[in-house]
């Protein structure tokens, strides 16, 4: 089964103007450098997403935002739609973020609610889930991203609007990463959860990407695993020699 990859940019809260700008033009002329087989994307702030998308012209790489509600319009204070999104010229957005469950509380349920509104918008989604160091220490690990599957990743999810990115949560932002063998089983059983609440077409189609701690050391083992279908960066993504050597060492 062919399935794209894709190798996607979160760059959480960091970003201003200039250095914004400056990114994501290096990141678009790398890109357009070589014939490349795979699917970039750029998540910047909020803030600067209109910034980017200009300095992005021309080159292959989609915009994404890293959360939105799941109203269109409203009394939501300091909240984001999807709509908004789509009208900045944004293609993806991240959901379920676990700094997001963690930060701000978000449930499966939420997350769920907020896929639904972001597809009605046009929007592809990113959805996150992964493992705390804890629940993986006490053998939940399976466990735990079936249950985040099962309750995020809304029924009207396809392989056309949905990419799903296992992130253990201890290896974010940490250096440290699971075994390659680790990563594969656990993509392995998502695509199985994702088989039986979306049916095995579906399911085969579906990226997952892995993201925590991707580098460019280790980005050729990772994204060679036959269920890793990309990675989801973050800090690596900051620089762009680094997101691009990411690419490039995966094949891209
Ligand atoms: P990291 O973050 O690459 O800095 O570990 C990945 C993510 O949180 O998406």
């Amino acid at each position: 089964m062919a399935r794209k990859m894709m190798i996607a940019g979160n760059w959480k809260m960091n970003g201003l103007s200039t250095d914004g700008v400056n990114l994501a033009k290096e990141v678009a002329a790398a890109v357009k450098a070589k014939k490349r087989d795979c699917e970039f994307v750029v998540c910047p702030p909020f803030t600067i997403l209109a910034l980017v998308k200009k300095a992005l012209r021309g080159a292959k790489v989609a915009l994404g935002g890293q959360d939105c509600h799941f109203e269109e319009k409203g009394a939501h204070t300091g909240d984001i739609s999807p709509l908004m999104l789509t009208d900045l010229g944004c293609s993806y957005v991240i959901l379920g973020h676990s700094e997001r469950r963690a930060d701000h509380g978000e449930s499966d349920e939420l997350v769920c609610k907020k896929a639904v509104a972001a597809h009605k918008s046009g929007l592809k989604t990113i959805i996150c889930i992964g493992e705390t160091l804890q629940q993986r220490d006490e053998g939940k690990t399976i466990d735990v991203c079936s249950k985040q599957i099962l309750g995020s990743v809304p029924e009207c999810a396809d392989a056309k609007n949905t990419v799903i990115a296992y992130e253990p949560v201890w290896a974010i932002g940490t250096g440290k990463t699971p075994t390659a063998q680790d990563v594969e089983d656990v993509h392995a059983a998502v695509r199985k959860v994702l088989a039986k609440k979306l049916g095995r077409a579906q399911a085969n189609k579906m990226r997952i990407l892995y993201g925590g701690s991707v580098k460019p050391n280790n980005a050729k083992e990772l994204l060679a695993l036959p269920d890793v279908d990309g990675a989801l960066i973050g800090g690596a993504s900051l620089k762009s020699a680094d997101f691009m050597a990411i690419a490039d060492n995966a094949g891209c």
